[in-house]
């Protein structure tokens, strides 16, 4: 299956030598600026305010990361490590890259080799990403409705994206007919982020706000709720932008199936269910202003979880590169390691 190169155009995080260039997600969809961080601190600094989003895509810049304090010396390195696997608690791909990175320290890669090995972490997610989407797209059956959440797409990692990828994949084949993306609040990933991936490169979509979605499924427009992850435990419960989990409750009631599309690098084997995954809380701020304006009440307070777990049981498929897990409720995770 190939998918048409204007499906895919856009990369948001970009290693340019001797600095590190992420697109800065915060200020899109209307003004298209680029950060360029040179420091270990930098990098932390942009994955923690959200420069830099999206489970493989904070991988990924941390890696590089690594990179900038390799080249600064020992010291610069012992330092980075734990500040990189601080910047944010829910998206395991931070530590796996960060793991990874270090097992090359130990076995004696110098700032080149570590560069390679960042390089490598990059490719292969862009790599695992179009298989996804070939497996994810078969799955789909023909002339579907899909539903999507958050951004998942080449913002959210190396490129093409995970369930994004799907979608993608999904279009250029000719199985979905009509996409529909929820805004995501508060901090409006699906409005900002993925419509403007979805408008620039050509794929036909709709915004909804998330308060529509039972409405739109209750129509019968929506086949397959596609979505990526930002943690998959042991048993494949999966957790995911805050929303997720009610909206696989509103698939279930209306006979939708949902899909979870997420690299290895995303399964946490060592996390066994969901119930051990720490949520991310953060700032009440991001509800209780918009666009930097304050929209409530002075004194009212607000409690902002920006992940929720998708209990397994609730999942049809779980799509890896690895292979595509049916009703992971009953099989889990391991019979892909
Ligand atoms: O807070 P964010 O924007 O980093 O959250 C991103 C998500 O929840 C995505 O759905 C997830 O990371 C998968 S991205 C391929």
């Amino acid at each position: 299956m190939t998918t048409m190169p204007s499906h895919d155009s856009i990369r948001a995080v970009l290693w340019r030598g001797d600095r590190l260039r992420l697109l800065d997600q915060r200020r899109l969809p209307f003004v298209e600026d680029y950060i360029d961080c040179t420091t270990p601190a930098e990098v932390a600094q942009a994955i923690r305010d959200l420069v830099v989003r999206g489970a493989p895509a904070i991988g990924i810049a941390a890696a590089w990361g690594v990179v900038l304090a390799a080249r600064r010396g020992s010291d610069a390195l012992a330092e980075a490590l734990p500040m990189l696997r601080a910047a944010r608690p829910t998206a395991v791909n931070l530590m796996w890259a960060l793991d990874r990175m270090q097992r090359a320290i130990a076995a004696g890669a110098d700032a080149l080799a570590l560069e390679g090995e960042a390089q490598a972490i990059q490719d292969e997610d862009l790599a695992a990403n179009r298989h996804m989407g070939e497996l994810g797209a078969a799955l789909l059956g023909d002339g579907v409705g899909v539903l999507t959440h958050c951004n998942t797409g080449s913002l959210a990692t190396a490129g093409f994206g995970t369930a994004l990828g799907v979608v993608r994949a999904g279009v250029s084949a000719g199985h979905i007919t009509q996409v529909f993306a929820g805004e995501t609040r508060p901090w409006l990933q699906g409005a900002r982020l993925t419509m403007w991936e979805l408008v620039r490169d050509g794929i036909p979509a709709t915004l909804i706000s998330d308060s529509a979605a039972a409405h739109l499924m209750a129509s019968g427009k929506v086949q397959w709720v596609i979505v990526g992850a930002d943690r998959i435990a042991a048993n494949g419960d999966t957790a995911n932008k805050i929303g997720t989990y009610q909206l696989a409750i509103v698939a279930r009631h209306h006979g939708a199936k949902v899909m979870v599309v997420a690299p290895w690098s995303t399964v946490d084997l060592e996390t066994p269910t969901g119930a051990d995954i720490e949520i991310e809380l953060r700032d009440p701020a991001e509800l209780l202003s918009h666009a930097g304006q304050r929209t409530v009440v002075d004194g009212a307070v607000a409690w902002n979880p920006v992940f929720d777990v998708t209990p397994a049981s609730l999942i049809d498929a779980i799509v890896t590169e690895r292979g595509v897990v049916t009703s992971p409720a009953t099989s889990g995770m391991r019979g892909l390691a």
